[in-house]
């Protein structure tokens, strides 16, 4: 049933014959073209399709379109000034609340921002200097899983006191200073003004619709009977493809040797959520089709539920290639190894501490869930997706079509938060072969609840470790051994059991150190790459045994650590030599005057606290963290080129993705003063697999470093030929104009090169149209890990340290993150204001994983079950930035984007021991499990 509607939206009218009851969200997007309105669950949970309805914020996918009859709709279209909308919009078209969100940092990967934006845009109308708790009232509604939330009320703020003019200093440095300038994101118009363009926004002409059906049985064997009666009773049904279908291999995984995961599944799922099937149609049909119809015979298995039970004698093996179920086992070895037996004490030592950490699985829960399409072009396959890792897409679906790499083309879509999750395949294997057998653009979107079911998450950990210490503090030896439930298929589960063993003994000098992990597979969802790589989960135990070991010698918390923090000379338990940047005593330094400040606050507020017989206890902890920048004792390169046309533009061709951590904006600016040109003038490609070479993926806090450099020799390289040409040695400056470039010496003569008359060479892009392409190439410099995991595996690594006040209550088992004081050793901050949000946003995930977050399959599979930090949630972030310069690091550069996360959760652990005196050993502290142990305490 249909009915003729009638509204207004941003100031237009529009008469549309709809469906009444099609939400009001659907209408705008795909009626109305508005795709500034994000879709992140469909059930009011996430506030990223937040609109205003007649002034009031409302979630616009809980609003039936014959609600909107009369309405006054506003949109974020509907912010930048009238006139502009449709054409490429300025910094001065957009609205000042806009404008300060882009001058904040305030948008990351922009998803939520729209949301967050018409939430403001509200609050700013009814409370024009609005205080904090009014501004967390009035964005409440809409979740942010990127920023941490601090600069998005900072942006509010501006906006609210200079509605005019925020701040606007940094927004174009001249020549040669935008490396560490605070510049606004290259694409963050576009994220500001919904105009960027997510994997789910795109509808392609002629598209059909792919969904997968999925194992509601976490194991089971299965056949699929006849589908003669569903298209009978569905003839818009295209088809439906099973694992037959499948025009190549039927397996994709990381690993060149693990590719054990099916497309389709063949007779038997491993875990719940696994794709059996899949329906192709128009979305319309799709829609009318429910996945029970499909006759699935199920004959269900008993699940390997847990790590406990995939190791138990005569538990069935879920891969031939994994004997014990074990995926893979990581060691590191070193020292004197003789006494490093759990728990015991070693010879000379005056304290021994041994813990027990337990984790669970943690889900992403990036706003945008996964979704693009695919269309084929004779013999070739293009997707359009949401991804942080354009080239090894391309080689899965290469690998999956039965076609050569060079015929698949990737286009990231922007992309709304990774954090390690698209890393993985999401709908491009099901895109790729509907397109390919149909012939016809072919689209998937995947729900919430599918995205948490079938997405990899965050590894559960059991962890058991020990340490020792001499009387002075300083370590002796260090016994560590993780197991890590990596579900049903290896994902990245190889490189979490090898990176753990790495960093297990934490950012500190020890002599003697057993470091092991396991991968175990079980009929769990597979657990991938999450922010980290199994590092956090490691962090949890080597803190704790400080903490312990500084309480049994009576040394202070933060001066353990410092006694024995890696620093330029140490050696690390791979037996590298750290020669240059190793900043965590300058991080510790920096935290010193906090810790103090902080302990004292604490104290007088307990003592108050008692004095009125309040049932709350603050607390202060402390964490700290290294990480490996880069892939584990692996080549990772990358491959930047920036080219100039003969109109005299500079063209970076980046294939290292922005998944809104900002890599784009940081390899502009370090290109930019390479070559020595102003930021603003140079344009950007990103990420197409047909236009940029090979950046390898945006994890592993890998992009700065590793294609920072890259970006920089590129730039140094095409400053060298405009030299060349000029004949000019030496200092000069660059300008580039139509058609020309023009070099300065100083007190020398302008030289003029006529760029009009340079040939065109040949670029990486092959419609670049370049007369000179300048190119840059980096590999980190590693060395492979012998059986005793010695060896160089990063070049360089990224310390911190963090310091937690919590607040407890005690009868409630409630916390609350207060302040969080984060000093971190980036080497060199690039961009200052991205630095700082990526370590706002990695705290807020520390704090989800500290506190809030546990994924259960079944069971919180949407954002109203599963809880990730609000804006309440956020605490108060001092942000130190440590610049401890890596010599071998793009203008001193390393990475922030996973470190930032590691020493969160520690700290609040410390910060909950200190409060209560239980110390939390199984995550995360929910209420009901920090009151048991307080309870269990006092007997
Ligand atoms: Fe808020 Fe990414 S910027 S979800």
């Amino acid at each position: 049933m249909t009915a003729w509607i009638s509204f207004t939206v941003n100031g237009s009218a529009v008469d549309l014959e709809l469906d009444p009851m099609r939400r009001l969200s659907d209408v705008l997007r795909d009626d109305l073209g508005l795709i500034g309105t994000k879709i992140g669950c469909n059930a009011g949970d996430c506030g990223a399709c937040t609109v205003r309805l007649d002034g009031r914020q409302v979630c616009a996918c809980l609003v039936p379109a014959a609600q909107a009859a009369g309405a006054d709709v506003r949109t974020v279209e509907g912010l930048a000034r009238p006139g502009v909308v449709g054409s490429p919009l300025e910094f001065d078209d957009l609205a000042a609340l806009q404008q300060a969100f882009l001058a904040a940092g305030a948008a990351q990967c922009g998803i939520c921002t729209p949301g967050m934006l018409m939430a403001a845009d509200e609050l700013l109308e009814r409370s024009p200097v609005p205080a904090r708790p009014e501004i967390e009232d009035a964005l409440g509604g809409v979740l942010c899983r990127c920023t941490g939330y601090q600069k998005i009320v900072e942006a509010v703020v501006a906006a609210a006191v200079a509605a005019e003019a925020p701040v606007r200093a940094e927004r174009d440095p001249a020549a040669g200073g935008a490396v560490g300038a605070r510049l606004p994101k290259v694409d963050g118009i576009a994220r500001v003004s919904g105009t960027a363009v997510f994997g789910s926004d795109a509808r392609p002409d002629r598209m059909l619709a792919v969904r997968a059906v999925r194992s509601p049985h976490a194991r089971a064997r299965f056949t699929i009977g006849d589908l003669g009666p569903l298209f009978n009773r569905h003839p818009g049904l295209v088809r439906v493809l099973t694992a037959a279908d499948v025009p190549g291999q039927n397996r994709y995984g990381i690993y060149a040797t693990g590719k054990d995961q099916p497309v389709l599944a063949e007779g038997e799922v491993r875990h719940r959520g696994e794709a059996v099937c899949a329906l192709v149609a128009d979305e319309a049909v799709l829609e009318t089709i429910d996945d029970a119809e499909v006759p699935i015979h199920w004959e269900p298995l008993q699940p390997l539920a847990d790590m406990t039970a995939a190791r138990a004698e005569g538990a069935p093996r879920l891969h031939d290639h994994a004997p014990g179920n074990v995926l893979i086992s990581g060691r590191v070895a070193r020292g004197d190894l003789t006494q490093l037996t759990d728990g015991a004490a070693i010879a000379g030592a005056a304290a021994t501490a041994a813990v027990e950490i337990e984790t669970g699985f943690v889900e992403h829960a990036y706003i945008e869930p996964e979704a693009g399409y695919a269309r084929r072009i004779g013999e070739r396959i293009e997707l359009f997706v949401s991804t942080q890792t354009p080239y090894m897409d391309r080689d899965e679906v290469a690998l999956i079509l039965g076609i050569a790499p060079a015929d698949v083309r990737i286009v990231p879509s922007a992309c709304g938060g990774g954090f390690g999750g698209k890393l993985d395949l999401s709908v491009h294997p099901l895109i790729a072969t509907a397109a390919w057998l149909l012939d016809r653009p072919v689209r998937a979107v995947w729900s919430r609840p599918e995205s948490m079911a079938a997405s990899p998450k965050r590894h559960p950990a059991r962890i058991r470790a020990s340490a020792s210490a001499g009387a002075d503090g300083r370590l002796i030896g260090l016994r560590f051994h993780g197991d890590f439930d990596t579900g049903a298929y290896a994902s990245w589960g190889p490189t979490v059991a090898n990176r753990v063993p790495v960093h297990a003994m934490g950012p500190y000098a020890v002599p003697n150190v057993l470091a092991t992990s396991r991968a175990i597979h079980t009929n769990n969802p597979p657990a991938g790459a999450f922010r980290g790589f199994g590092v956090p989960q490691a962090a949890l135990a080597h803190e704790a045994l400080m903490d312990d070991l500084a309480t049994q010698l009576g040394i202070d918390l933060l001066e353990i650590r410092q006694r024995n923090a890696l620093r330029a000379g140490s050696i690390t338990a791979t037996g590298q030599i750290l020669h240059a940047s190793a900043g965590l005593p300058g991080c510790l330094d920096a935290l010193r005057p906090h810790w103090t400040r902080l302990r004292a606050d604490a104290a007088a507020w307990n003592a108050e606290a008692a004095g009125r017989r309040d049932p709350r206890r603050r607390g202060v902890g402390l964490g700290a963290m290294w990480y490996g920048i880069g892939n584990t004792s692996m080549t990772n390169p990358s491959t930047l080129e920036l080219g100039i046309g003969r109109d005299g533009v500079p063209t970076l061709y980046s294939g290292a993705v922005d998944i809104g951590q900002g890599a784009s904006t940081v390899m502009v600016q370090i290109a930019a003063d390479a070559l020595g040109v102003p930021a603003a003038t140079i344009q950007l490609v990103s990420g197409d697999t047909d236009r940029t070479a090979d950046a390898g993926k945006s994890s592993a806090s890998r992009q700065t470093f590793v294609s920072g450099n890259a970006a920089r020799l590129a730039g140094d390289d095409l400053r060298r030929q405009i030299l060349q040409l000029a004949e000019v040695a030496g200092e000069a400056t660059i300008e580039l104009g139509p058609g020309r470039a023009i070099v300065i010496e100083p007190n020398g003569a302008p030289v003029v090169i006529n760029l009009a008359e340079l040939p065109l060479v040949p670029a990486h892009d092959a419609a670049a149209a370049a007369v000179l392409v300048g190119r840059g190439f980096y590999d980190p410099k590693t060395t492979p890990l012998d059986a005793d995991g010695q060896g160089d595996p990063y070049e360089t690594y990224a310390f911190g340290a963090q310091i937690a006040m919590v607040e407890v209550d005690l009868e409630l088992g409630t916390t609350r993150v207060i302040q969080i004081v984060a000093a971190h050793d980036v080497g060199r901050a690039i961009n200052p204001t991205q630095v700082e949000g990526q370590i706002h946003g990695g705290i807020a995930q520390g704090i989800g994983f500290a506190l809030m977050e546990e994924y259960i399959p079944g069971r919180t599979e949407n954002l109203h079950d599963y809880l990730i930090p609000t804006i309440g949630d956020a605490p108060d972030i001092v942000c130190l930035l440590i610049e401890d310069e890596e010599p071998a690091g793009p203008y001193g550069a390393k990475g922030v984007g996973e470190p930032a996360l590691v020493p969160t959760a520690p700290a609040i652990l410390g910060a909950i021991r200190d409060a209560t005196g239980v110390r939390i050993t199984r995550l995360p502290a929910t209420p009901d499990r920090v009151r048991a142990a307080i309870r269990a305490q006092a007997g």
